[in-house]
C-alpha cells in the first residue's frame, strides 16, 4: 500500500522536521513496509536523516530560469526529490493550471525519471450527472499524458470530497477505480477526506492501492494511526 501525506500549505520547516523524526521512529518501531510519502511545503525541504520518501507538491517544468515564485529541477535535485504531484485539483481549480500546462509538467518530469502521482477528479456537478459523465471528465484529464509511463501512480480525488469532510462512498470509489483500471495499469490511489475512521474500508476496495491524505495527515498521531490500520489489512 502507498500512504501519502499532502501537507498543502501547512507545517513549517521546524514542524515538518519534528513530524518526520517522529514518523521515522514510528515506522522503524512497527516495522512498516507500506510506502510512505510526504509532500511538505517547499520551504521545509531538507536533507532529513530518514529513508522516508519526500515529494514535491508542485514544480515548474524547467531545470532553472526566470519563473518568479516557482522552483525547478535544480531546487528539487538539491534535496534528492524524485517524486512529484502533478494535476492536483487545487492547482487545476484554484491556481488555474490548464491541461496543457499539466501535460508539459508531466512530459518534463517523466523525461527526468520522476515518480509522478498524477491527480484527477471530477467536480460535484459532474458527479451528479452519473458515472458516464464522471468517466468522460476523468479521461479528458489524461489528454497528452502517457498513461504507460512506468513511474506513474494515479490518484483519484473527487474535487467535492477534498477538504470537505465528504468522502465518496465505497461504491462510488470502487466503481470509478474499476473503470480506471480497464485502461490504467499504474497503481491507483484514492484521496478526499480520508481519515482514521474510513481508511480501512477505502483500503479494502479491490483496485485501491493506497491513499493520498490531506487534512488527516497533518497531525502525526492521526497519520500514524492510519498507517497502523493499513498494516492490519
Ligand atoms: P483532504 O484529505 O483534506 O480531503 O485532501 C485530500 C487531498 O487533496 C490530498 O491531495
Amino acid at each position: 500500500m502507498i500512504i501519502a501525506a499532502n501537507f498543502k500549505t501547512n507545517h513549517t520547516r521546524k514542524s515538518t522536521k519534528e513530524f518526520i523524526k517522529e514518523l521515522d521512529y514510528f515506522l522503524r518501531l512497527h516495522d512498516i513496509d507500506d510506502t510512505v510519502v510526504i509532500f511538505p511545503p517547499n520551504t521545509a525541504y531538507d536533507n532529513f536523516d530518514t529513508d522516508i520518501k519526500l515529494g514535491a507538491q508542485n514544480a515548474y517544468h524547467v531545470e532553472k530560469g526566470s519563473f518568479t515564485g516557482e522552483i525547478g529541477l535544480e531546487q528539487l535535485n538539491e534535496f534528492g526529490i524524485k517524486t512529484i504531484l502533478i494535476g492536483h485539483s487545487e492547482r487545476r481549480h484554484i491556481l488555474g493550471e490548464t491541461q496543457e500546462l499539466i501535460s508539459k509538467k508531466f512530459k518534463f518530469f517523466s523525461k527526468n525519471g520522476f515518480e509522478i502521482i498524477y491527480c484527477i477528479g471530477e467536480p460535484k456537478e459532474i458527479r451528479e450527472q452519473g458515472i458516464e459523465a464522471v468517466m468522460e471528465y476523468l479521461w479528458k484529464q489524461f489528454d497528452n499524458i502517457d498513461i504507460n509511463y512506468d513511474r506513474l501512480i494515479v490518484a483519484y480525488e473527487p474535487v467535492w470530497a477534498i477538504g470537505t469532510g465528504l468522502t465518496a462512498t465505497v461504491t462510488q470509489i470502487d466503481e470509478t477505480l474499476n473503470l480506471l483500471r480497464d485502461r490504467i495499469k499504474a497503481p491507483l490511489l484514492y484521496g478526499g477526506s480520508v481519515k482514521v475512521a474510513n481508511i480501512k474500508e477505502i483500503l479494502t476496495i479491490r483496485n485501491c492501492n493506497g491513499v493520498l491524505v490531506g487534512t488527516a495527515s497533518w497531525e502525526i498521531k492521526s497519520f500514524c494511526d492510519m498507517i497502523s490500520i493499513s498494516k492490519t489489512l
